[in-house]
């Protein structure tokens, strides 16, 4: 049974919504975490939970997330998510999308939404016109677009820092980099990292995504599964595929000095951050190097403005060193430091509004 009032006080959430519509199907779940900085802002997963149980833990978890990621991307945004429950290849249908909509509004602003596993932009352009709280929009409609765009600019800037920690230069030509999974994200950090000079070694499940990558980089190698990769003589590890990338066999395989990607979730369990640390690897927490994509849709809620928006990803090189640095002065492995300035900046920023305003 999943503890919806958190057992510490970091996973208290602030608000737990259920929503239904039963003329469309609509089943969903919006979870507000912390909203010290600002709105929950998060994107709408839409995936066949085979529980409530399961849905209810899995948008906590994810809410949680969020909070952490949009203090550390130095955005004035709390944490939220949102899941709904089905099928989106059989389930999705314009009715249900407008009556999420219609709850998202409800809320009045304290939680945002956009896209995530299972939604589209197209599918928030539906949402939008029952809501005004949604970001992720196409572009026709003022929209942000694709958001691996700067999800991978931003991976990359966390590159180049760890490279920076590791080697002393920032930049990665001549590296041996894996890329594991070259899909929204992972075709375009090749893309960087080709120009930068680094040789590219990937793998995909999908030979499809492998084709597209060969077509305009000839050169870049490919092996057959990410247990070769990671075996491979390669400097940095990026994982862009799913999350669990990183297990206790990995760990113990890996021979590069480096690990950063884009994929979330990429400890396999609580642990694997102290293994990476003994055995000398240093590991760029997955949700600081990946936040370009919400820094991208963020920017959305201002006016998208595509350069701004950069701009604030690159600061992921400085957020990332930053962590590098916390973490050698307090002697605990990255991703402990990163969850420490995220809480910090949410403690900290978030008491300014106690400063009593006047009438
Ligand atoms: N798209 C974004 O803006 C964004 C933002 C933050 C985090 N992420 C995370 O980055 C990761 C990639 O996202 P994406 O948008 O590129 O998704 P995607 O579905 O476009 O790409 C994932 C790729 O990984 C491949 N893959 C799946 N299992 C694999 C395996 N076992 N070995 C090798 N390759 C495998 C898939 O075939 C696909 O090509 C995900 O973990 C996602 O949650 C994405």
């Amino acid at each position: 049974m999943t503890d919806v009032f958190g057992s510490s006080q970091k996973d208290v959430h602030e608000q737990v919504v259920f929503c239904a519509d039963e003329q469309s199907g609509l089943r969903a779940i919006i979870a507000i975490h912390n909203t010290a900085l600002g709105p929950g802002l998060g994107g709408t997963r839409f995936y066949p939970y085979e529980s409530e149980s399961a849905a209810l833990a899995d948008v906590l978890n994810l809410a949680k997330g969020m909070s952490y990621k949009n203090a550390l991307a130095g955005l004035d945004l709390g944490g939220g998510k949102a899941v709904i429950i089905g099928d989106p290849a059989h389930d999705k249908n314009e009715a249900l999308l407008r009556a999420y909509g219609r709850f998202v509004q409800s809320l009045g602003g304290r939680y945002v939404t956009a896209c995530d596993v299972g939604t589209y932009s197209e599918d928030m352009d539906i949402i939008a016109r029952e809501s005004r709280y949604v970001t992720g929009r196409s572009p026709a409609y003022g929209g942000a677009g694709d958001s691996s765009i700067l999800t991978a600019f931003g991976v990359f800037q966390g590159m180049r820092a760890s490279a920076e920690r590791v080697y002393g230069t920032p930049s990665l030509h001549g590296r041996r980099v894996g890329v594991e999974g070259v899909g929204k994200v992972g075709h375009r950090l090749v893309e960087l990292l080709r120009e930068d000079g680094a040789e590219v070694v990937i793998c995909d499940v999908a030979p499809k995504a492998v084709e597209r990558v060969r077509l305009r980089h000839p050169e870049v190698e490919v092996v057959a599964d990410a247990a070769e990769l990671t075996g491979s003589d390669i400097d940095v590890f990026a994982p862009c595929a799913l999350g669990g990338a990183l297990d206790d066999a990995t760990v113990s395989r890996l021979r590069a000095k480096i690990v950063c990607g884009g994929a979330n979730n990429q400890l396999a369990h609580p642990g694997v951050e102290k293994q990476l640390a003994e055995r000398g690897i240093l590991y760029a927490p997955d949700y600081v190097v990946n936040s370009g994509g919400v820094i991208q849709v963020a920017d959305e809620i201002e006016g998208f403005d595509m350069e701004r928006a950069r701009s604030k990803a690159a600061q992921i090189y400085d957020t990332t060193l930053k962590i590098f640095q916390i973490a050698a002065d307090e002697g605990v492995p990255p991703a402990v430091a990163a969850d420490r300035l995220a809480e910090r900046r949410m403690s900290e920023v978030g008491r300014i509004r106690g400063i009593w305003l006047g009438r």
